[in-house]
């Protein structure tokens, strides 16, 4: 088969990669060009972690999951590839509106046949669906970070979407080794639904100084099971990419636990966006060992705290 994906972040570079590890053709495109360039540097060294993850010995696995990749550094050369693709999947930022924008510019330029996979983490896909001008052909494929290693995708259907639509992206999704499980389409749909309040009530706590990011994601491991903290998963998702999703749930939700705490606008004010930038909840100087930071700074405390203080 034949994917275009559109945007090539941190989760576009997983697709990419798990699209090219299955075997598949894979055109890809982003509006930065800086990003675009390191695209391939990026797929290579995720590659190279799943060989290693999976105990995969073929020393070539690396070369033939690069070999699937062709990055367009034109929009125009990537839609015409487009036109030749069995899916067009979206991975760019979480922003309704953004989103809805670029596929109305995009997907009519596409014969009917291509179907429409995006990746959002939160957002209703009717709207996105109408944008692009195919809603019984478009769905959300909502991946896990990192794609080739998590096997978990939220398939999402809008009211339109129809039931060939499904089972379509069921077993394509099948093909590739993921594990897909249906989703409402509600704010957050399941994973995020339940993922993100908690997460922000972490942070919220955090800056209350009830917690510290050590204290904090050991607790979730030791007690919990999780693989990581909240802490440390808030590194990996980013606190941009954090933001926009809480206040795409609380816009579309009102519901004032996904308002997203001071603490995290600041972060992001402060380019502390996580593992990619060396530095959010943890230092990630050394990214084999990363250090729980002490965000005393970012601490307000409570509003008793606060009224004392008057
Ligand atoms: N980060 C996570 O852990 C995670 C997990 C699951 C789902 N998601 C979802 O995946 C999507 C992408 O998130 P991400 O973490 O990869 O973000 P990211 O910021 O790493 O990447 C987004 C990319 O989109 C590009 N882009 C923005 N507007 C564009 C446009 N008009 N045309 C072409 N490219 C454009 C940007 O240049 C950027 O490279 C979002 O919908 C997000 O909610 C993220």
């Amino acid at each position: 088969m034949k994917f275009a994906v559109l945007g090539t972040g941190i989760m576009g570079r997983g697709w990419i990669t798990q699209c090219a590890m299955s075997g598949h053709d894979v055109h890809c495109y982003d509006a930065n060009a800086q990003i675009l360039a390191s695209t391939i540097a990026g797929c290579e060294k995720l590659a190279a972690t799943v060989a290693k993850k999976l105990k995969n010995e073929d020393q070539n696995f690396v070369n033939k999951v690069t070999d699937k990749i062709i990055l367009h550094n034109e929009k125009g050369a990537f839609i015409d590839a487009a036109k030749g693709c069995d899916v067009f999947l979206e991975v760019i930022y979480e922003d309704l509106k953004l989103k809805c924008s670029v596929l109305a510019d995009f997907l009519p330029q596409l014969p009917e046949s291509v179907v429409f996979w995006s990746n959002s983490s939160s957002l209703d896909i009717d709207p996105m669906a109408l944008a692009g001008g195919r809603p019984d052909r478009s769905i959300v494929t909502h991946g896990m970070n990192p794609v080739p290693l998590m096997p978990g995708v939220e398939v999402v259907p809008g009211a339109k979407t129809s039931a060939a639509m499904i089972e379509f992206t069921r077993q394509t999704l099948l093909g590739m080794n993921k594990a897909p499980f249906l989703a409402p389409n509600i704010p957050g749909f399941w994973v995020n639904r339940l993922l993100v309040p908690q997460m922000l009530d972490a942070v919220r706590l955090l800056e209350q100084g009830k917690i510290t990011v050590e204290d904090g994601d050991t607790g979730l491991f030791t007690s919990l099971g999780h693989p990581q903290g909240t802490f440390k998963l808030h590194d990996f998702v980013t606190a941009p990419t954090m933001l926009r999703v809480a206040l795409q749930m609380y816009q579309s939700s009102n519901d004032p636990r996904m308002y997203p705490p001071l603490t995290l606008m600041r972060m992001v004010k402060n380019g502390e966006y996580g593992a990619s930038s060396g530095k959010g909840f943890y230092d990630w100087s050394d990214p084999r060992n990363p250090k729980a930071r002490d965000m005393s700074q970012y601490v307000i405390g409570t509003a008793e705290d606060i009224l004392e203080q008057l």
